[in-house]
């Protein structure tokens, strides 16, 4: 049984297989009408979502196969105050294969540790979101049509935005690729995630949206993420930090590509949406079509256990990230490896 709980957990190698199966899947959808008749996708969303969720479902549904779930945690038992892990167990007695989307980070971990089926992370918390990443992915391959030597600027929310995390984990792999980090102090990109991906990979980290684009190949919007701001005033003051709009492209390459994992709010006007630049509708589409060729993968992976074992109780650490589901998490085994909470990723403090 393969999981996709971190974009990491395939290999370069089989995310080129996603993609071509998925560009099969455009040119050919005939081939694979019922290729998952008789099996279930349960999506469990705990977190709003269109995109995501809608995708799945068309995906499932154009595979023949059917889906069931809730798209609300309130309309679930976990109202009445049911565990993630509860939950798990019995809809991996109801499904074949689950996608969920949970407010705390690490949560796809924890399912995954007591699922019987296979557990697609479709975002946690701040965290990670990979199946936005195979999205991006696929997208910047037909439009750029590499991954080596590439310059991405990636703006916004970096602090909060799971699908950057996600990215730079992806895009760190491949041969000369330049991060331009763009984000204003309050919100630049995590240590840990600085730490995990960006040992190797050449960065520069700015707050200054126009004097980055001419440089860029790609250039990656992001939302600053309301949900996940403790101070509301902090988010108000934020909120508007980035504005692209068509006077600012003028200095960009022709060769740009303009990607969003969408929703978007004020950080691209309108005015953007007919430049051939602008590629982030037609990526949220492509979505449809790699989460089919991810669903796929992950049914036919029987004798494969990927399920991770790793990581120690040891009661001498905490994770005192407030975002971890450990915190909430009645009777979750407290796991660290190398000093990390092996569910958020986050340096554990020595208690
Ligand atoms: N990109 C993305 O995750 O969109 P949704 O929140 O609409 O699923």
């Amino acid at each position: 049984m393969r999981n996709l709980i971190d974009i990491l957990d395939f290999s370069t190698e089989e995310i080129d297989g996603l993609i071509a199966v998925a560009n099969d899947i455009i040119d050919n959808p005939e081939k694979y009408r019922d290729v998952c008749h008789g099996k279930i996708l349960g999506t469990l969303f705990f977190e709003p979502s269109t995109r995501t969720r809608l995708s799945f479902t068309s995906a499932m549904m154009s595979l023949g196969g059917q889906v069931l779930g809730f798209d609300n945690a309130a309309s679930s038992s976990t109202a009445k105050g049911e565990t993630v892990q509860d939950t798990i167990r019995m809809v991996s007695a109801y499904s074949d294969i689950i996608a969920m989307r949970h407010p705390k980070e690490g949560a796809p971990i924890a399912a995954s540790r007591v699922a019987t089926v296979p557990i697609i992370n479709a975002g946690d918390g701040g965290h990670y979101h990979p199946t936005q990443t195979l999205t991006d992915l696929i997208t910047i391959k037909r439009k750029s049509g590499r991954f080596d030597n590439l310059t991405v600027g990636i703006c916004g929310d970096l602090k909060y935005g799971r699908t950057v995390h996600s990215l730079i984990a992806a895009m760190s792999r491949y041969e000369n690729v330049k991060f331009v980090l763009i984000a204003p102090d309050e919100l630049v990109l995590p240590d840990y995630v600085k730490e995990e991906f960006l040992k190797t990979s050449e960065y520069t980290e700015t707050v200054d949206l126009e004097g980055a684009i001419p440089s860029l190949d790609i250039l990656y919007m992001t939302r600053i993420q309301a949900e996940r701001f403790a101070d509301r005033d902090e988010y108000e003051r934020l909120k508007d930090s980035y504005i692209l709009d068509a006077s600012k492209l003028k200095c960009a390459k022709s060769t740009l590509s303009i990607l969003h994992p969408l929703p978007r709010v004020n950080e691209i006007a309108v005015d953007v949406d007919d430049d051939p630049r602008a590629h982030y509708f037609e990526q949220a589409a492509l979505g449809r079509y790699i989460r089919m060729a991810l669903i796929l993968k992950l049914l036919d992976t029987k004798g494969v256990d990927d399920r991770r074992t790793d990581g120690k109780e040891d009661p001498t650490l905490e994770c005192r990230n407030p975002h971890c589901l450990t915190l909430t998490e009645r009777g979750i085994k407290k796991l660290f490896k190398e000093g990390k909470c092996i569910y958020c990723d986050q340096t554990a403090v020595k208690i």
